[in-house]
């Protein structure tokens, strides 16, 4: 049985699929000092939840995140350094070190407004889908601050530099079909297909064998930050870990269908899980 929660719900499909929901809506699910401090409890127990194999991270009501609570948050805390120091901890926690260090795949649907710091939690995911209608806004410049925690670096990242620095420094919104053409969501879809394209992404992540997908995401966020010999030397000791960590020993396998059963061919579809074997 789930833990229940003041500010979150999880939701959970069939197939290993969990939804972390924000669950705000009469305040368009912006952050406070609470939000966060069950989003950090609640990410710490899903990382080794059996059931999650994919994890969604959405909003109830018709926002992804309006960002941190003004109310709350910020004026809030003003003069409460112990209470302000412990929702900045949670809120770095969640948003940036537990959800990007997931140890299975996260996909971030924004069904609405996503606004300020919400992008952290947007770009720490490891995908990202969007309603063709939500409205994005890096607001910051409007309230007398700056993309602040680790927003500027996160967007800096995800998004070209030119359109980056543009909406920063404009506070423009945009809509989902301008962020998928950005790049800063994989694709967005009209809001009422959204939930099941969400799945359908998610149902295919999770029918994959876990070990080789969860080393595949840490491998691609890592070598960022390296150099080319650093990269090659990082990926082939991650390379031979993943073959003592593979409970399926899908390269065994694959191996196997491919060139001794040849009834797998990649370009023509993925190899068949072993179900017995699945983890
Ligand atoms: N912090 C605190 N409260 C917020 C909030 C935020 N970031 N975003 C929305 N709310 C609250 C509103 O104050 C309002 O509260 P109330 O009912 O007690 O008056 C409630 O949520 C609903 O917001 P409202 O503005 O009436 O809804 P809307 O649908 O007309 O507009 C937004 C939604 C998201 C466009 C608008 O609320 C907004 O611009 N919010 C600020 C977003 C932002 O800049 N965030 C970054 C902060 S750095």
């Amino acid at each position: 049985m789930d833990r229940t929660y003041e500010t979150i719900k999880i939701e959970r499909e069939r197939d290993g699929v969990t939804w972390l929901v924000l669950n705000r809506p009469e305040k368009r699910n912006a952050m406070s000092p609470q939000l966060h401090a069950d989003c950090n409890d609640a990410l710490f127990h899903l990382a080794t939840d059996p059931q999650t194999r994919v994890l969604i991270v959405t909003g109830a009501g018709d926002a992804f995140c309006a960002g941190q609570d003004l109310r709350l948050f910020f004026r809030g805390t003003d003069n409460a350094p112990r209470e302000r120091f412990e929702a900045a901890e949670n809120s770095h926690s969640w948003r940036w070190t537990r959800l990007s260090k997931f140890p299975k795949p996260t996909i971030a649907m924004v069904n609405g407004f996503c606004f300020g710091g919400a992008f952290t939690q947007l770009i720490a995911c490891d995908l990202a889908v969007a309603a063709d209608e939500a409205v994005f806004g890096l607001s910051e410049v409007n309230w007398g601050i700056i993309p602040g925690g680790v927003v500027s670096w996160n967007v800096v990242n995800a998004m070209n530099s030119r359109d980056a620095m543009f909406y920063a420094l404009t506070g423009d919104t945009f809509d989902g079909r301008e962020a998928a053409r950005m790049g800063l969501v994989n694709f967005s879809a009209p809001l009422d297909k959204l939930r099941e394209e969400t799945l359908a992404l998610a149902r295919k992540l999770a029918a994959k064998n876990p070990a080789t997908v969860r080393y595949t995401k840490e491998g691609v966020r890592a070598v960022r930050g390296m150099s080319e010999a650093q990269a090659a030397d990082y990926l082939a000791a991650k390379s031979d870990a993943l073959r003592f960590r593979d409970a399926e020993h899908g390269r065994e396998e694959a191996m196997k269908q491919f060139l001794d059963e040849k009834r797998f061919r990649p370009g023509l579809g993925n190899y068949v899980r072993d179900d017995a074997s699945a983890s």
